[in-house]
């Protein structure tokens, strides 16, 4: 076993691990109990585990633990909370820009990090930004207008 030390949501967290390859998002689901981020394909390929890291919208499940590092993680919850969301969480309930809801992760988390470097992205920027991360319900449309009512645009 080997201590992994993280910064998550600004608080300094330790990680066991004898897997130094251990995906991210799996230390932050079982070991830290943290569930925002959420296991979809484990390949990469369809956003739901997607955390900010240093200000940069990562795949958990191809993020291996040892490379994290004390880069500045942060996860659904470290994003906001019920008494204060962050613009983007407000907007999606705003436009109940959900059915299952399992996509809602990893679309809330990749905009946030494409509003935090532009503030007003136009709609194409948006599709632009999301076009990987996948929803099986077909809930698009809303989540792009949630993501420009956060913008300030809708
Ligand atoms: S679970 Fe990570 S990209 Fe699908
Ligand atoms: S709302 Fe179900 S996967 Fe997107």
């Amino acid at each position: 076993m080997a201590a992994f030390h993280l910064t998550v949501n600004g608080v300094a967290r330790t990680v066991e691990a004898s897997d130094p390859n251990q995906p991210l998002l799996y230390a932050l689901r079982n070991a830290l109990n943290l569930k925002g981020a959420k296991f979809g394909c484990g390949l990469g390929q369809c956003g739901a585990c997607t955390v900010i890291i240093d200000g940069e919208a990562v795949r958990s499940c191809q993020t291996p633990l040892s490379s994290v590092g004390d880069r500045a993680v942060t996860t659904l919850e470290g994003l906001g909370s019920p008494e204060n969301p962050h613009r983007v969480q407000a907007a999606f309930i705003e436009e109940q820009a959900a059915q299952c809801g399992y996509c809602a992760n990893g679309m809330i988390m990749t905009s946030a990090a494409l509003l935090a470097r532009k503030a007003k992205p136009d709609e194409a920027e948006i599709r632009e930004a999301l076009a990987a991360n996948l929803c099986r319900c077909g809930t698009h449309d809303r989540i792009v207008h949630a993501v420009l009512r956060a913008a300030g645009r809708a």
